[in-house]
């Protein structure tokens, strides 16, 4: 799905601002007309922090906006985009119901054409924030306790982040040409010096219009059949991407009509190859290690809102730190976001919204279903990012048997055979085939808190593997964690062999809080424990990534193991001031010390 841009044959406008929103507690309202006495409301943001007594509130809410089209636009084709709007969004546009996308993170847009008047738009979406069983990520299943978290939490969720909602990401009017660019595709690989670059692309119908790519005034025309062609073109000398040189070039697409351009699109490209080989992941042919964090889209106030100053304090804490990595956990950053990567030189692991899923009933198949949909709109979205370098299918699926559960924990650490549910295999397997077939050039994995009993890492090529030992488990005892675990990744590469992510591990860490000699929620035992892990984890070939969970403390449900409605691993507080733990992974991942 390309970006909207301004160029010489496309033009966009961004709706984002004060809208209106009316909170339909009864759900009675139809307001796809448009509503008086609404309250004002910022877009993007989310609604539960920025309007009072709204924190808890996931029901439906209406929002509107006006707009008038801009001068010049009539006789193009004219769009409307939402790049994120969490849970469910159905839309009109002056009365007229354009559709509905269910599912938070990923764009949608709607063809407003034939609708669109000169002025007095009225654009309308109901929002529904509920959480469900058969939703993804889900809600849990009424009456039943809670998967997740021994005791229940407020909101309910099967996950461990506040479930923001409304309209998160901004809203984008824009106009293409009536026969158009829709789609490019770029594949590069490396040939000695060069870098080859596959160019696919789509247009709408229409016959005797060609393809021009052009990358530094290399020009080469599309070959293939009506609206579908590529190319190839190659770059001699060419400069790679990679986190130490994010070199970018532009490529322009441009759809020719008896030698004239009657659409253009530029596109920033990366000449990089991700592959595994063995136990190693290799880019551009070179072993790399994954410096890092899981992190969540989450600040006062917006909530899960998209903030462009956020995203360069953010990436100039992990500079600061050494990182050079980071997931989208749990669920797709924002666009800003990833267009960022490409150009300071992060490598992603881009994942989709499948977070706390479960595999009995109800809503099992709406739920596979959904997840399904999520992979084709991710990497329809991010699959031209140099920086993505792997898919991960779902964050810690809740797959093992419970007889399985209790051999691998128990003291003699047991793996039985059959060690997940088979609905969760089966999802897997299905899942990891879809995103192959949509994208054969990235490895895939699926990040599992399950350890050795998770059979679906059979169709994964990287194994990203989430811990606690030190906290959740031998609490207090950071070395017997450590140990422990040790064997359990030992375990586990033995079974799944090749390359090994330790994508999450971490401490709770109160700021201000110290104690001597270490102990639980002091910064002291947080940097005590990152410590050791990596120290442990330096140790093992086969480990290309440490990921620390958190980057930033961030808001969640209520519950009785979340003080304050936080979870605190991170090493920089929310409003990103650093714990102790921050000067002490700098050291260890630079070398700098505090002085310097
Ligand atoms: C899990 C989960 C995170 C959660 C973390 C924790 O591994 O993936 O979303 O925040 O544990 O309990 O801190």
């Amino acid at each position: 799905m390309l970006y909207p841009q301004n160029s010489l044959t496309r033009r966009m406008v961004d709706l984002s601002g004060f809208w209106q929103i009316h909170f339909d507690e009864t759900q009675s309202g139809r307001f796809e007309a448009g509503f008086e006495g609404g309250e004002m409301i910022a877009v993007p943001a989310s609604w539960n922090d920025q309007i009072a007594g709204r924190r808890d509130y996931l029901g439906i809410a209406w929002y509107q906006t006006e707009f008038a089209l801009p001068w010049g636009w009539r006789g193009q084709r004219i769009f409307i985009r939402f790049n994120s709007v969490n849970y469910l969004a159905e839309v009109w546009l002056n009365g007229v119901r354009l559709g509905e996308h269910e599912g938070g993170h990923l764009p949608f847009i709607f063809e407003i054409t034939d609708h669109v008047r000169d002025q007095g738009n009225t654009l309308v979406l109901r929002v529904d924030g509920e959480l469900a069983a058969d939703r993804v990520p889900p809600g849990q299943i009424a009456g039943k306790e809670n998967i997740t978290f021994g005791a229940a939490n407020f909101p309910d969720t099967t996950f461990d982040f506040f479930p923001f909602c409304g309209i998160q990401r901004p809203v984008l009017l824009y106009c293409i040409p009536q026969t158009a660019i829709t789609d490019i595709t770029v594949v590069t690989e490396i040939d000695g010096t060069a870098g080859i670059v596959s160019v696919q692309t789509a247009h709408t119908p229409g016959e005797g219009f060609t393809t021009r790519c052009t990358i530094q005034g290399h020009s080469t025309f599309q070959t293939g059949e009506g609206e579908n062609g590529s190319t190839t073109l190659s770059i001699p000398n060419a400069a790679l991407w990679s986190p130490q040189a994010p070199n970018l070039y532009a490529l322009t697409v441009e759809l020719m009509y008896d030698g004239a351009p009657v659409d253009s699109y530029t596109l920033e490209i990366g000449i990089r190859t991700i592959k595994v080989d063995g136990d190693r992941l290799l880019l551009n042919g070179e072993p790399v290690k994954l410096l890092g964090f899981g992190r969540h889209e989450d600040f006062p106030v917006i909530g899960r809102g998209l903030m462009p100053a956020l995203i360069i304090k953010d990436y100039g804490l992990m500079r600061w730190i050494g990182a050079n990595s980071f997931r989208t956990s749990h669920y797709p950053y924002s666009e800003q976001m990833m267009q960022l990567a490409d150009q300071l030189g992060f490598l992603v692991i881009d994942e989709t919204p499948a977070v706390g899923l479960f595999f009995q009933e109800p809503g099992l198949d709406r739920r596979s279903q959904l997840c399904q949909q999520y992979i084709r709109e991710l990497i329809d979205r991010d699959k031209n990012h140099p920086s993505v370098i792997m898919w991960s299918l779902a964050n810690e699926p809740h797959t093992s048997t419970p007889e399985a559960r209790r051999a691998y924990d128990s003291p003699n650490f047991t793996v039985i055979e059959h060690s997940s549910q088979p609905a969760a295999v089966e999802a897997f397997r299905e899942q990891a085939a879809l995103a192959r077939a949509l994208d054969p050039t990235r490895p895939i994995t699926l990040v599992s808190w399950e350890g050795a009993v998770e059979e679906s890492w059979q169709f994964v090529d990287v194994i990203c593997f989430n811990r606690y030992n030190g906290w959740y488990q031998q609490s207090g005892r950071i070395e017997t964690g450590v140990q422990r675990l040790s064997h359990e990744i030992d375990v586990i590469h033995a079974r799944f062999p090749g390359p090994f992510i330790m994508s999450e591990f971490g401490a709770d860490t109160i700021p201000g809080h110290h104690a001597d000699p270490p102990e639980m929620f002091s910064e002291e035992y947080q940097a005590e424990l990152l410590s050791q892990y990596i120290a442990m984890l330096n140790s093992k070939p086969f480990v290309v990534g440490q990921h620390i969970w958190n980057l930033c403390d961030f808001k969640t449900a209520q519950g009785v193991i979340r003080m304050g409605s936080y979870n605190y691993k991170g090493i920089f507080t929310r409003d990103r001031r650093p714990k102790m733990a921050a000067h002490r992974v700098r050291q260890l991942w630079t070398g700098q010390t505090e002085s310097d």
